[in-house]
């Protein structure tokens, strides 16, 4: 899983979000259960969650949204292995500008497509049929920060970034949806998710230690540690709120 080049990206992880392997397994029986006829996922990534879904809908249609098209590549080749390409579209472009609505929204880690997490809940709404569901993920704060956590993140993180969950979920049901399940990771799943991150610049620089950007590499790396085990430990939650759109 390593080039001599470069560190790989995202080599390591299922998904870009903190997920456990029975959490992820749950969202896509539940979402699934649902049998949304339309999908479309905004700042997909490479769509684990979407195409593992896809799969288990046979007459779902799907997008996933992104503006990284090498993430998107990687959807795309999974979703040919996995037989659903043509039913599931990887699609470049800005989150914010898609306008088709459908039966299931996804949108994970990337409410910043939108501005704040209040904002990404008020775009998303008109995205979602009436009677249909929005999958949201996104950090929240497990207490308020002080000046002092914030100095350990990373430069220019504000208190109003995130909120405490309860107003993150308050802030779903003033975007005119109802939550059907609010869930937060536990640490392991942060845990696991960030050494996952650090996984393909630590296995690069262990099989390329003299490499002309090795040591621009360790410092990313350490750079990337010190906020999270300084940072963001204990302080950030990532929650995952199951909304319905009541049909009027
Ligand atoms: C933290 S990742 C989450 C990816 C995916 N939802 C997952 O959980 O695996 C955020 C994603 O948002 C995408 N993104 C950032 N800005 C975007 C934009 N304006 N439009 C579409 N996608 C965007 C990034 O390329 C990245 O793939």
């Amino acid at each position: 899983m390593t080039t001599h080049d470069a560190p790989t990206r995202f080599g390591f992880l299922d998904c870009n979000s903190p997920i456990a392997p029975w959490r992820l397994d749950r969202q896509v029986a539940e979402s699934a259960a649902a049998e949304p006829r339309t999908i479309v996922d905004i700042g997909c990534g490479w769509g684990e969650l979407l195409q593992r879904i896809t799969e288990r809908v046979p007459a779902a249609r799907a997008h996933g949204i992104d503006s990284d098209l090498e993430l998107l590549e990687r959807g795309r080749a999974a979703a040919r292995r996995r037989g659903i390409d043509d039913r599931l579209t990887f699609v470049e472009y800005q989150g914010e500008s898609w306008t088709e609505p459908a039966d299931l929204v996804i949108c994970i880690g990337a409410a910043h497509v939108f501005g704040t997490g209040a904002e990404a809940l008020r775009a998303l709404h008109p995205l979602v049929n009436p009677g249909g569901r929005l999958l949201f993920g996104e950090c929240f704060w497990q207490r308020e920060p002080t000046e002092a956590d914030l100095a350990d993140m990373w430069p220019g993180t504000v208190a109003d970034e995130w909120r405490l969950l309860p107003d993150l979920v308050d802030d779903a049901v003033r975007a005119g949806l109802r939550p059907l399940r609010v869930e937060a990771v536990e640490q392991h799943e942060w845990d696991d998710f960030e050494s996952q991150f650090l996984a393909d610049k630590e296995v690069w620089l262990q099989a390329n230690p003299d490499h002309p950007e090795a040591q621009a590499v360790r410092e990313q790396a350490d750079a990337h540690r010190d906020w999270w085990l300084r940072g963001h430990r204990g302080l950030l939650g990532f929650a995952y709120l199951t909304l319905l759109r009541p049909v009027a």
